[in-house]
């Protein structure tokens, strides 16, 4: 079902479209709740500094994945954030469990950040024919996560 009585884009750009934003929508919800994660089970030297950057990095997330959805559903395209969905199409790898440094953690987030910024770019390159103002969105969500990548990795030894 379409949501959209009036339609912005053709059937066929939309469908491509929103294929692409779903993509990136399931990994930026992985990133975020991965983010939780980490903040939560951090230990060691300089633990602060990063417990907080992590929150920043699930805020710029978070807003990604809802610019993302909501242009989805802008464009008459249902956005499928359910964990199922989630947990089914994330291109992330799943985080570890337990305690850990923040050496590791530095290490592991930034891995994760570095995918998702990968699938932002690879779905920027697609929608460059398809729709500029779907591009535009991941332009400015992949800029934020890749000034947080900056700073985060600028810690490793
Ligand atoms: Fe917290």
């Amino acid at each position: 079902m379409t949501s959209a009585r009036r339609t912005i884009l053709n059937d066929e750009d939309r469908d491509a479209t929103v294929a692409a934003l779903q993509t990136n929508l399931v990994d930026l919800i992985d990133l975020a709740l991965q983010g939780k994660q980490a903040h939560w089970n951090l230990a060691g030297p300089h633990f602060r500094s990063v417990h907080l950057q992590l929150d920043e990095i699930i805020d710029a997330a978070r807003l990604g994945s809802d610019e993302v959805a909501e242009r989805m559903a802008t464009l008459g395209s249902a956005p499928d954030g359910r964990i199922s969905a989630v947990e089914s199409s994330t291109r992330l790898d799943p985080f570890p469990g337990g305690f850990l440094t923040v050496e590791s953690t530095v290490s592991e987030f930034a891995d994760r950040m570095a995918t998702t910024i990968e699938g932002l770019r690879e779905s920027i390159g697609i929608l460059d024919s398809l729709d500029p103002i779907s591009q535009d969105i991941l332009i400015a969500t992949s800029a934020e996560l890749e000034k947080q990548l900056w700073m985060l990795q600028a810690q490793e030894a």
